[in-house]
């Protein structure tokens, strides 16, 4: 039996609270942006002093999420995407790269800090097909059934989800693989479900699982309040059960370091620890009236 998602949820954003730092305003100033406040500042300092390459992470997390979509707008055809916990805005957000391939793709973006959005309203709402929602991805029936957001789409096609670095945000207490599993109920047939996340290997690697823990110590407890690092199992469970596409040619469907997931071109020659505790994902909700996607990737 499944345990269902917890009815108590996520922790109150720091919000408009310049005093305290924010997720979207420490992540924003990890990728040198410029909305961002002395305690956003201090809090990523702190995280820099165990993982000083931390901004290597930041700006791979965005590669993979551009090349995500645009595998999701390119060979996949999806025109509806839901960006969950989208940030505030920075370069090439995700209706940017969606739509030079597909023009009418439909983008939704969420996020639960009132800063991300009045922010995304600005600018991310750039036309006729882009919209910002404030909401939480922990709300009671999923945004999957919150109409602010699904007004904008048309229920019976496939939906991309993007769940991009943030599902370590949220605590375990609060069961957020119960939460995707419903997410991944309500998704229409032929939808995608795109994760990014703080990986510990654990036995995989113990030398890196020493620093998945003390990384995870300088988010939680010296920087940000939150920044989990899960094993490879339990990010995998966050796909409620859906089959994952293969990361690569030739490579068995499942999860990778994120510049693993389909390369723009021969992997880098260097990859610093940080960057190699993070892991992502793409899974496929199959649909019975299409094609299934070939779960093994092959030649021809
Ligand atoms: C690290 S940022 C990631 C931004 C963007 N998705 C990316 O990967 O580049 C995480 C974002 O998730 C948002 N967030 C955290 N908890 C959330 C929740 N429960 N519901 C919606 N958004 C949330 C934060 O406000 C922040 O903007």
């Amino acid at each position: 039996m499944t345990t269902p998602a917890p009815r108590t949820r996520a922790r109150v954003p720091v919000g408009v609270d310049t005093t305290r730092p924010s997720i979207a305003r420490v992540y924003d100033y990890s990728l040198g942006g410029k909305d961002n406040y002395d305690a956003d500042r201090a809090a990523y300092e702190q995280i820099l002093q165990v993982a000083p390459r931390q901004g290597d992470v930041s700006r791979m997390n965005r590669r993979w999420l551009h090349r995500v979509v645009r595998y999701l707008a390119g060979p996949a055809a999806v025109d509806q995407f839901l960006d969950i916990g989208a940030g505030l805005p920075t370069v090439a957000n995700t209706h940017e790269v969606a739509q030079q391939d597909r023009p009418e793709a439909r983008v939704v973006y969420v996020d639960n800090d009132p800063v991300c959005n009045a922010h995304g309203r600005v600018l991310l709402e750039q036309n006729d097909h882009t919209f910002f929602v404030a909401g939480d991805l922990l709300e009671d029936g999923t945004l999957l059934s919150n109409r602010s957001v699904m007004q904008y789409f048309d229920h019976d096609r496939p939906i991309a989800v993007i769940v991009c670095g943030l599902l370590h945000h949220i605590e375990d207490e609060l069961n957020p693989a119960a939460v995707m599993r419903e997410y991944v109920d309500q998704m229409p047939p032929g939808s995608y479900l795109a994760i990014s996340h703080f990986w510990d290997p654990a036995d995989e690697d113990p030398e890196l699982h020493t620093r998945a823990r003390q990384a995870e110590r300088a988010f939680v407890e010296m920087g940000l309040g939150s920044g989990w690092f899960r094993t490879r199992e339990q990010i995998r469970e966050f796909f409620g059960g859906l089959a994952l596409i293969p990361p690569a040619p030739l490579e068995p469907p499942g999860l990778v370091e994120l510049d693993d997931w389909w390369p723009m071109g021969p992997w880098p020659l260097t990859r610093c620890w940080e960057q190699r505790l993070m892991l992502g994902g793409v899974a496929y909700k199959p649909d019975p009236a299409h094609e299934p996607v070939p779960l093994r990737a092959r030649r021809g």
